[in-house]
């Protein structure tokens, strides 16, 4: 399942993983928790990037899932529960930048593949239908409007107890959109043959009655 940032795709990806007993994978998790790891190091200073620091201490990154009590899960950076930090505007803003750089990417789509090497995983990206798995059996391309897109970023914020400002937030969905879909390496993309999805006024239950229906066709 790929798409633009905050059109609510983990919450239907992983309404259907539970649904149908898949695992759900959130590789924008792994992209944010590789940036949170550069800015905690001092990696990152304003639109300057230490490519060669992080290029050499990202064999040292593991990133891991994990279940709270609730089943809910959560990211991992070398074994702390970092979901809450890598949420946040700080690594948002950042976060594209980092997952433009190659080796990145290379290290990401590896541990992805391998993730997904045994099937019945749902994964969310940007590439998964495009570079990661391309014979994936259905690809989903969702995406809404920049204005419901961030009003929906802005509510998950504030719920977290941030003070984020609208404008500021639209911007940077628009921000991420353009560098996503202009990188050199795996932009944003459709997949030719993925189905799209926009969700600009769906309701939760329309949309996961929309991905439950090609869930089943394809598994036919
Ligand atoms: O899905 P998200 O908003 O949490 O993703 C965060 C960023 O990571 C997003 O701006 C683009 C990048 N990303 C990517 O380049 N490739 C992926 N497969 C997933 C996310």
């Amino acid at each position: 399942m790929d798409g633009h940032s905050s059109c609510g795709k983990s919450t239907m990806a992983k309404t259907l993983a539970k649904k149908i007993g898949y695992t759900y994978i959130d590789t924008g998790a792994m992209y944010r928790t590789v940036t949170l790891y550069a800015l905690r190091r001092g990696f990152i200073n304003g639109d300057v990037i230490d490519e060669e620091s992080l290029r050499r201490e990202l064999p040292g990154i593991e990133i891991s899932f994990g279940h709270d009590d609730q089943g809910k899960q959560y990211t991992m950076l070398n074994g702390e529960n970092v979901e809450r930090e890598i949420r946040g505007m700080e690594v948002s803003g950042k976060v594209s930048p980092i997952s433009a750089i190659p080796f990145v990417r290379e290290a990401m789509v590896e541990q992805q593949r391998a993730m997904g090497s045994k099937g019945a995983v749902i994964m969310d990206g940007r590439d998964i239908g495009t570079t990661v798995f391309p014979n994936a059996e259905l690809k989903i391309f969702v995406t809404a409007s920049d204005e419901i897109r961030a009003r929906r970023r802005f509510d998950e914020l504030t719920l977290k107890g941030e003070n984020p400002v609208y404008e500021d937030v639209l911007k940077n969905v628009r921000e991420r959109d353009y560098i996503d879909s202009h990188r050199a390496v795996s932009p944003l993309r459709k997949a030719d043959d993925a189905i799209v999805l926009d969700n600009s006024d769906m309701t939760f239950q329309q949309q996961d009655e929309w991905l439950m229906e090609h869930y089943l066709e394809a598994a036919k």
